[in-house]
């Protein structure tokens, strides 16, 4: 794993989408997996930033990890209204190519099969987005969450719930279960970029990155990917032990192996 620690949160979300941005320019026909909450969308504004000033992600497709259940496309919290209004629309991406599970599904199991099939037939994810929950979670995997699992219906953790409660006029209103992408569709992608912002990320963030590889810790499954970065600002990492190797290691890049 590769572990980048940065001053504040606007340069990891700088960083993060500089790594991408560098992918898409070699990689035109690149696929996203897209994660939603509140971590990734200053990636998300400065790729909208990036192809306005030429970057062509015309040919860019995108996979989202999950989406709520019994939640109308239309409500503003939906996960299909949440990316189209913070990735399809601001990046100018064609809608066909950007792909939401169905949390509407009367049959949820065919629609779970038809969405890993997608990413199949999209020749899988390149580069995974990723926030993290503060119970560990990736996607909506909350913990014990197996390392294989696939996409499925999953029941939000409490703590889950409260956390997102602030998106929604009140906590009954989120909705108790979620479609998600499983760890094991997300260890497939071939790059996984997770990036944290905050204190309160902290203790989350030290359990994946340092502490056993536990379903416990869903996200802990990032130390089993070949090609796993972690894009941190310094609240982020607070609670690292090995932080000052990792801003060593960053320091002494080789030059071949920068994406900034
Ligand atoms: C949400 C999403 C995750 C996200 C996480 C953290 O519920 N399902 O994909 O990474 O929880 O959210 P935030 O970035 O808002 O802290």
């Amino acid at each position: 794993m590769e572990i980048v620690i940065l001053p504040t949160a606007a340069e990891v979300g700088r960083a993060a989408a500089a790594k991408i941005a560098h992918r898409i320019a070699r990689h035109p026909e690149t696929v996203l997996g897209l994660a939603t909450g509140s971590s990734p969308l200053a990636i998300y504004a400065e790729l909208a930033a990036r192809r306005e000033a030429g970057l062509d992600v015309g040919r860019v497709s995108g996979f989202a990890l999950d989406e709520y259940v019994g939640l109308p496309t239309s409500h503003p919290q939906s996960y299909a209204s949440v990316i189209r209004t913070t990735v399809t629309e601001p990046l100018g991406l064609d809608p066909a190519r950007v792909h939401v599970p169905d949390g509407l599904a009367d049959d949820i199991e065919a629609a779970c099969a038809a969405y890993e099939a997608a990413i199949a037939d999209a020749g899988g994810v390149d580069v995974q987005i990723l926030g993290i929950g503060a119970n560990g979670h990736i996607g909506f995997n909350e913990p014990t969450s197996s390392f294989q699992s696939r996409t499925r219906i999953k029941t939000l953790a409490p703590r889950t719930r409260q956390d997102n409660a602030r998106f929604f006029d009140s906590l009954d209103e989120v909705p108790t279960h979620c479609v998600t992408q499983g760890l094991g569709t997300i260890l497939e992608a071939r790059e996984l970029l997770l990036v944290a912002q905050g204190e309160a990320k902290a203790d989350a963030v030290a359990a994946a990155v340092e502490g056993p590889f536990a379903s416990v810790v869903p996200a802990s499954v990032l130390q089993w990917h070949r090609s796993a970065t972690v894009i941190l600002d310094e609240a982020a990492a607070s609670k690292l032990r090995l932080a000052e190797y990792y801003r060593y290691t960053y320091e002494h890049k080789p030059p071949f192996q920068r994406w900034d």
